[in-house]
């Protein structure tokens, strides 16, 4: 079952203009500041007071994209449903998961007693090593946009304020208190920009959070031309803009469009209130009151109440399996009857699976497994509760099953020498604040691999990451899986697609390169320096403070990802969009139709020997300007063997246009359009070309 798409429409009302104008205006200059300045929260992220005099809630805040996070477990033993990473729903490429996990996210939020929630997270992935990757959606605007509007929809259908974060260009953690990051006006409107206007535009959030790093050297929280010109100018966006945990370093940023300091406490310069004008403290409220009055905080206050955790258990698993991709696989997956022997390997894949960590973690229902990492000491790597292992032993009844940690690669591939299959579970932990140095397994895993495919070429590998990983191995093994962080019950989903009890659909949300040497900054910007400084002792604040400004430099503008490697030629190890399934599609009859909105008609047919769903994917790949490579819409269909069905696609403006900087507005230029139907980037089969008038986007 394919989920339908999603559309919101906005809850600011007239009603809501208007109430919260009063409010605003009946506050005493005093009562002015209340919820401007947010607290860092005693069990949760954040706390804002109310006004009692009007009978103006607090805001209660909670992390976030993945599940309500009980980071450093704050409040002993509140479990929550964890579900899988954010590129792990990307993957799935439906909105209508997105939608459905939002739901999940404002519920529990809501019967927890929280009524705004700091996420989702969309950062565009221009980084695979980036640590917060696994928050965030993928490298494509559309892809990526659509799913946080959808998300946005699910949550604020619960009376929870959604925040889109983080605004904008946080895309490494290494050095995003100092780093600038350095792109023109129109790449960044195309690109990063483009995923936050597509998601205010359909799930009309209530806030967004600025960021930690600079944009263009200007701090982002302190932003005029990010905040003022275009999030509340150009995009009309009605609600609040917060800043980040400590984001803070202007006492003047409300002058530049911040409307609330969060955390106030964390601030190295905190906002100085009284040098504000009156008019703008009763806008920067009334922004606050307007959301807070849209999505029903006044009319619907939480409730602590029960959570159906046994159904959000089982969209938990939905999602997982849903977001599964089967990268490679030379018939060894699905395991067959005739396979007697499994040896599992690794990856702690006895006790449960991977989840990311930082400001994001869940304490999951059904409890986590926490193993120190070395280096600093400080960090735990958390295991939510869903061995893989038990789950194949359950759907896999004849099967003998044999263990090992895989701590020792000799021991490791003496159990799968034995066996018909060894399946080896690697894992990737990143958390945020921390970046992956490289894009290699960590912890020697690499070679434990290699030996084990070297004992049994009938080998799997199963990816727990939080971001693409290099395989030097990928020629040697019969199939790999990338099952992210799959969440709560996310051992199950990784045996249903194993065993194929389930089809995989899951399609890559993000380009896995070959190298390093194919990323735009081959060596991560800023590392270096963070290498240095903790390698002479310095940790958390001092770091913080010895780190020197740098500028990452954008050059691939708004060809972030696939559209680079695409139009430079560069072969990734897997494309975007590309994923396996355990049938085979063919398409035909594939033409365009342009017209105000450009479409592209096409026939799907299952040709493989079961049932399962396919994603086909429609690109821009010429433009009046030169080549281009755009992703510009998809459709998921559900086929039975040898069934056809006509599927139509329609262009996004958005991504057909380009923004031109003179008009300081979308246009479509006059001319000819290539565009192209695939089941990947890199695997395009059908070419059509299409004439356009040219027009500009109404604003
Ligand atoms: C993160 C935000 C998070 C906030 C509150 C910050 O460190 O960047 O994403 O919402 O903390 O926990």
């Amino acid at each position: 079952m394919v989920l339908a798409l999603v559309l919101c429409g906005s809850l600011f009302t007239p009603a809501a203009d208007a109430e919260s104008e009063r409010l605003a205006e009946a506050m005493t200059p005093a009562e002015r500041v209340t919820l401007l300045r947010g607290e860092k929260g005693v069990r949760s992220a954040g706390y804002v007071p109310g006004v009692v005099r009007l009978a103006i809630p607090a805001l209660q805040e909670t992390d976030a994209s993945l599940g309500i996070a009980n980071a450093d477990n704050l409040r002993r033993g509140d479990v929550a449903t964890a579900l899988p990473s954010s590129l792990s729903l990307a993957s799935t490429w439906d909105p209508g998961v997105a939608e459905r996990d939002g739901t999940i996210l404002g519920d529990e939020a809501w019967r927890k007693g929280f009524n705004v929630l700091l996420g989702p997270g969309l950062n565009l992935a221009r980084d695979p090593r980036n640590g917060r990757n696994f928050e965030y959606l993928g490298e494509d605007p559309l892809l990526a946009g659509t799913l946080a509007g959808a998300e946005i929809c699910g949550i604020q259908s619960r009376h929870v304020v959604a925040t889109v974060k983080h605004f904008a260009m946080n895309d490494q953690e290494t050095g995003r208190d100092v780093l600038s990051a350095d792109i023109g006006d129109a790449a960044m409107r195309e690109s990063d920009l483009l995923a936050f206007e597509l998601a205010l535009e359909t799930g009309h959030p209530g806030a967004v959070m600025c960021a930690y790093n600079r944009v263009n050297g200007t701090y982002a929280c302190e932003n005029s031309h990010l905040l003022d010109d275009i999030l509340k100018g150009a995009w009309s966006f009605p609600g609040w803009v917060m800043s980040d945990w400590g984001a803070v370093r202007d006492a003047r940023a409300p002058d530049a469009g911040l409307d609330q300091e969060s955390a106030h406490t964390l601030d190295r310069v905190a906002v100085d209130f009284s040098a504000i004008p009156q008019a703008r403290l009763i806008e920067m409220n009334r922004r606050i009151l307007r959301s807070m009055l849209a999505v029903g905080l006044f009319e619907a206050p939480t409730l602590r109440s029960p959570i159906d955790y046994v159904a959000h258990a089982a969209d938990a698993l939905d999602a997982a399996q849903r977001g599964i991709v089967v990268l490679k696989n030379d018939g060894v997956l699905p395991l067959g009857r005739q396979i007697h022997r499994i040896a599992v390997i690794g990856g702690h894949a006895d006790a449960g699976v991977l989840s990311g960590g930082g400001s994001a973690q869940v304490l999951p229902v059904g409890r986590a497994m926490a193993i120190p990492l070395g280096g600093d000491g400080a960090s735990l790597a958390f295991y939510d509760r869903s061995p893989p292992l038990a789950a194949l032993r359950a759907l896999a009844p004849g099967t003998a099953f044999s263990f090992s940690t895989g701590r020792y690669a000799s021991e490791a591939a003496a159990l799968a020498h034995r066996a018909d299959v060894a399946i080896v579970f690697a894992t990737q932990w990143l958390a945020e604040g921390k970046d992956a140095p490289d894009l290699s397994l960590p912890d020697g895993q690499d070679a434990l691999v290699d030996a084990v495919a070297a004992a049994n070429p009938r080998t799997i590998v199963v990816l727990e990451t939080g971001n693409p990983v290099a395989m030097p191995w990928l020629d040697r093994v019969a199939g790999v899986v990338e099952a992210w962080y799959p969440g709560q019950r996310g051992g199950e989903a990784i045996a249903g697609v194993l065993t194929g009890a389930v089809d995989p659909s899951g399609r890559l949300p993000i380009t896995f390169p070959a190298a390093e040497s194919q990323l735009v900054h081959p060596d991560l910007p800023g590392l270096d320096q963070l290498l240095w400084l903790t390698a002479g002792g310095l940790r958390g604040d001092a770091l913080a403070v010895a780190m020197q400004p740098f500028s990452v430099e954008y050059s691939e503008g708004s060809d972030v990802g696939y559209r680079r490697y695409q139009i430079a030629g560069l072969k990734p190890l897997f494309a975007f969009g590309h994923g396996l399934s355990y049938t085979t599609f063919r398409y035909g009859g594939f033409h365009v139709t342009p017209g105000p909105m450009l479409t592209a008609t096409f026939d799907v047919t299952n040709t493989g020997p079961r049932r399962g769903t396919d994603t086909p994917q429609l690109y821009l790949t010429g433009h009046p300007g030169g080549p281009a490579m755009r992703l510009l819409g998809w459709s998921h269909v559900t086929l039975d063997p040898g069934q056809t069905r006509s599927v139509t696609i329609a262009a996004d403006p958005h991504v057909l246009a380009d923004f031109d900087e003179a008009l300081n507005a979308w246009a479509i230029p006059k001319g000819t359009y290539e565009v192209s139907l695939g089941s990947a980037s890199d695997a395009l089969q059908a070419h059509a070309v299409a004439a356009i008038a040219g027009r500009q986007l109404p604003r």
